[in-house]
């Protein structure tokens, strides 16, 4: 029975059958208040059917047995079954609502991350610039997210935080936590909201309190830490290439990036362009001087957005892409073919 009771309701780090190990400050209030509701409703449970049973089997009906009159009116009985569940009502909204105004409410002061969901993946723009797709955050920090969504409702979820909080699309949503655990955890959108609902999968970094700094300081120079190759597919991701571009032949609001690099294309108008260094680069800064045949000239220039480096850098990814370009490195040979771009972490 110990055993069951250990598996059903936590103890010190909270995990059970039901919830995994806490990992914010935040999560010991959501729990208390989940197994409050929890244990009440299991033994009103087995109180009424218990009863129920009993009585079902006590007063059956016998042979030679006169039905009697039933009692019509037992004030104190019913004063009691009105009170006590009037009560326990009572302490679970206080709960609750108490539970949902310090969710609600970021201490002052707390570090603020910019988060933008979309179809599918998510970004987290940290106070320096950078642009990651994991969320990192130091230790024992307040954290607070601005969160915006570029297209439909996606929901910010992390399951050990006990932090879950919808991302509207027209206006901001905010919600902030404290981690208490070094690592790594689940970061997933729960909110269904189309085809790759399920890629929507990041993870949280807990730093600790003294390495945050440096990590973001490196994060934010990765394009001289990798190699081009490795920190174009990265940019692909993170300067939104990928919601237009394909990388795996598929055709979407833009031409894909496979096989394009070395190979002829027809332009609106009819004129065959080959796809060298330089008309890629051309198609970055300049997206309308050549518009692919079958595409409308939405793209916008990367011009003030990515530095020659960066350019660069995509130019490399977008050659690793194709058969008549560089083959790609052995540790990346699965990357480029699928949509499902593995991403280093710095
Ligand atoms: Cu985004 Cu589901």
């Amino acid at each position: 029975m110990n055993r069951i009771l250990f598996a059903l309701t936590p103890m010190t780090v909270g995990r059970s059958f039901w919830m995994p190990a806490r990992g914010s400050t935040g999560a010991e209030g959501v729990d208390r208040s989940f197994y409050f509701v929890f244990w009440v409703s299991v033994c009103f449970f087995a109180l009424i059917v218990g009863l129920m049973v009993f009585f079902v089997v006590r007063y059956r009906r016998r042979e030679g047995a006169a039905p009697q009159a039933s009692p019509s009116q037992n004030l104190p009985l019913e004063l009691t079954w009105a009170g006590i569940p009037v009560i326990l009502v009572f302490v679970m909204f206080y709960m609750g609502m108490k539970g949902m105004v310090d969710l609600a409410t970021p201490p002052a002061g707390a570090y603020e991350i910019k988060v933008l969901a979309k179809r599918w993946s998510w970004l987290f723009e940290y106070p320096n610039g950078h642009v990651d797709q994991d969320l990192h955050v130091p230790l024992d920090v307040p954290v607070q997210l601005l969160m915006r969504s570029e297209d439909v409702i996606h929901s910010f979820y992390v399951p050990t935080f006990r932090v879950k909080q919808d991302v509207v699309p027209g206006r901001y949503t905010k919600t902030w936590f404290r981690a208490t655990k070094e690592g790594e955890h689940l970061l997933l959108c729960a909110e269904y909201c189309g085809t790759g609902h399920s890629d929507m999968l990041a993870h949280v970094i807990v730093h600790p309190a003294g390495e945050y700094r440096q990590w973001l300081e490196d994060a934010a120079n990765f394009v001289s830490r990798m190699s081009p190759a490795d920190a174009g597919r990265r940019l692909y991701r993170i300067q939104g290439c990928a919601q237009c571009h394909s990388v795996d032949g598929k055709s979407g609001i833009g031409p894909t990036f496979r096989n394009v690099y070395g190979y002829e294309t027809v332009m609106a108008g009819g004129a065959r362009v080959l796809a060298d260094e330089n008309y890629l680069r051309e198609s970055m800064l300049n997206p309308n001087a050549k518009v692919v045949a079958g595409f409308d000239a939405i793209m916008p220039t990367a011009q003030g957005r990515m530095s020659e480096e960066q350019i660069l850098a995509v130019i490399e990814y977008i050659k690793t892409l194709s058969d008549r370009g560089t083959p790609s490195a052995p540790e990346t040979t699965s990357g480029p073919t699928t949509t499902q771009v593995s991403d280093e972490r710095p």
